[in-house]
């Protein structure tokens, strides 16, 4: 009996190693707010949504996503050439270091590490529709000191 014990939880202990293993190989965000925040950023980037960490995407994206402002999710978020080139500094100096795979997505919430720390197990599919929460993008409505680069888990209120 105290053998079989042992051996599920050695079992399962390789379980949840190999799915670590496996999260570490692929892209990652770096959930904080850099000490120092570019006043153009703000400015032109936290008014329709909140100011997203720059970590939470590689620079890839970043550079891709500064070229398309004119055409920004179906909005116009269009800057001057100087307030773009400023901008695109800030974010590409402070993009994701840990990112690993090819891809360049748009969208935070289109990225792998996104969709494995918010996995149905975390966030039942329905509470995204939630009228309070109605965009995964609206990090503030679950996290919230977000705005702060604050994701910890202590400090998570899903809205009813
Ligand atoms: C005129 C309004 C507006 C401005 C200004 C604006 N955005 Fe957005 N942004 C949007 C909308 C709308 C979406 C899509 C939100 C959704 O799907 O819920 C979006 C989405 C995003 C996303 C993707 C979020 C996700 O789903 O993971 C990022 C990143 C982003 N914006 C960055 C920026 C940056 C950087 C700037 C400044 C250069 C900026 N935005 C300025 C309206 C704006
Ligand atoms: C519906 C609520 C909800 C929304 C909206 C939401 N999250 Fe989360 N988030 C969670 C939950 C729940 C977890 C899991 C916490 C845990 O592991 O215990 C989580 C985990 C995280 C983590 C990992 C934290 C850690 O310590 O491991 C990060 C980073 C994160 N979210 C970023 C974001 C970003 C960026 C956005 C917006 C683009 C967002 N989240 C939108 C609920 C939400």
């Amino acid at each position: 009996m105290k053998y079989r014990v042992a051996f599920s939880l050695a079992l399962l202990t390789l379980a949840s190693f190999t799915a670590q293993a496996k999260y570490d190989g692929e892209d990652r965000g770096k959930p904080v707010m850099p000490s120092t925040v570019n006043a153009k950023f703000v400015q032109e980037c936290a008014g329709c949504h909140m100011a997203f960490p720059p970590g939470l995407l590689p620079a890839a994206s970043w550079t891709k996503m500064m070229a398309g402002l004119d055409k920004h999710f179906d909005v116009d978020a269009s800057v001057t050439p100087a307030e773009a080139t400023e901008i695109t500094n800030f974010l590409v100096k402070n993009a994701s270091n840990r990112w690993t795979a090819t891809t360049a997505p748009l969208r935070i919430t289109d990225s792998v590490w996104f969709k494995t720390k918010h996995s149905s197990r975390e966030v039942a599919p329905a509470v995204w529709k939630r009228a309070s929460i109605k965009s995964a993008s609206n990090c503030m409505a679950c996290h919230t000191g977000a705005d702060k680069g604050d994701f910890n888990e202590h400090n998570i209120k899903i809205p009813k």
